[in-house]
């Protein structure tokens, strides 16, 4: 008998290919951050569609800030658009929404956005939307381990109590699970510094399409990838 088909209940996406794209039409990179942008919008619907319960992007990792500041103020500004419109709309489709990464390092109307989005969007059951703003999973670490370290000074914690279990539930990512088929666009073989941690076990999918040409066939072709992969988590 063939195997059930299965849809991963949590999937990670690097959105990669955007600069790319723009030049490929001779525009400004800023004209493919904004498509990147719309092909997200419609990502979440597809991934909801396809029974997929949690989605995570990465959206601005720790070094993305070593771009162009006029690069980096548009993907600020693209981000302050999509915060504006995402209460209502994330409460329309019954999603939570929740970020990822440093946050106290991005500006103060956007934390102040993310914050109001989070506890707007807190007990919503739909699609569980993660977004990586300011992330990187060295960081993400470093945090954690600081944290876990104060707490053992300062007698919260012994040596013995520190599992992977208590290191997961330090890290950004504390109440998702681990995801299950992280995906990459744009052709690069690489993780860059994405969820180190939490894809341990995950299914790994490349695809050579830009992000900004992204689509449900495609995020279709990486679910069937990852139904042609016997997931056996170290065991025989
Ligand atoms: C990767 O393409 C894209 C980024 C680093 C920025 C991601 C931003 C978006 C998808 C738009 C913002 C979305 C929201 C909701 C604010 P790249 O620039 O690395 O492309 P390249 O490798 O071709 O240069």
């Amino acid at each position: 008998m063939a195997d059930e088909y299965k849809i991963p209940q949590h999937v990670a996406i690097i959105l990669d290919g955007n600069g790319r794209w723009a030049k490929k039409r001779h525009l400004p990179r800023g004209f493919g951050h904004k498509a990147g942008a719309n092909t997200l919008e419609q990502t979440l619907e597809d991934a909801w569609d396809l029974g997929i319960k949690y989605l995570t992007v990465y959206v601005f990792s720790t070094e993305n800030w070593k771009r162009s500041v006029e690069e980096v103020k548009g993907i600020m500004n693209l981000l302050r658009d999509y915060l504006k419109k995402s209460i209502e709309r994330s409460n329309k489709n019954n999603m939570r929404v929740r970020i990822i990464g440093d946050r106290t390092k991005l500006d103060p109307d956007i934390i102040q956005s993310i914050n109001d989005l989070e506890e707007a969007t807190k007990n919503n059951t739909g699609l569980q939307f993660n977004m990586a703003l300011n992330y990187g999973g060295r960081d993400e670490i470093t945090r954690a381990v600081k944290g876990i370290a104060t707490d053992v000074k300062e007698g919260r914690l012994s040596v013995d109590d520190i599992s992977e279990e208590l290191i997961s539930s330090r890290l950004d990512t504390a109440e998702l699970p681990d995801p299950d088929l992280l995906i990459r666009t744009s052709g690069e073989i690489r993780l860059s510094n994405y969820l180190p941690w939490q894809l341990a076990y995950s299914e790994f999918y490349f695809c050579d399409i830009l992000w900004p040409d992204f689509n449900k066939e495609e995020l279709k072709k990486a679910i069937d990838y990852y139904n042609g992969r016997d997931r056996r988590y170290g065991g025989v």
